[in-house]
């Protein structure tokens, strides 16, 4: 699912962007070689950087 339609952006894309770059939607974008457009993506893109990011940081249950 393409989350900036404007730049061809999918949702897989930026969330390993955003694990692996600091900063807001615009430096995540810009690591992405980006630059946002029409800006409409830009609330649902900061969503889903905030959520990539708090999951990051979930520990690993391992079955044991
Ligand atoms: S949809 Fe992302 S800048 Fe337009």
């Amino acid at each position: 699912m393409f989350v900036c339609v404007c730049n061809a952006i999918r949702e897989c894309e930026l969330r390993a962007a955003a694990r692996t770059h600091p900063g807001d939607v615009d430096a995540v974008y810009a690591a992405l070689g980006k630059v946002p457009q029409c800006g409409s993506c830009l609330d649902e893109a900061t969503e889903i950087i905030i959520d990539e990011r708090a999951c990051a940081q979930l520990p690993v249950v391992v079955p044991g």
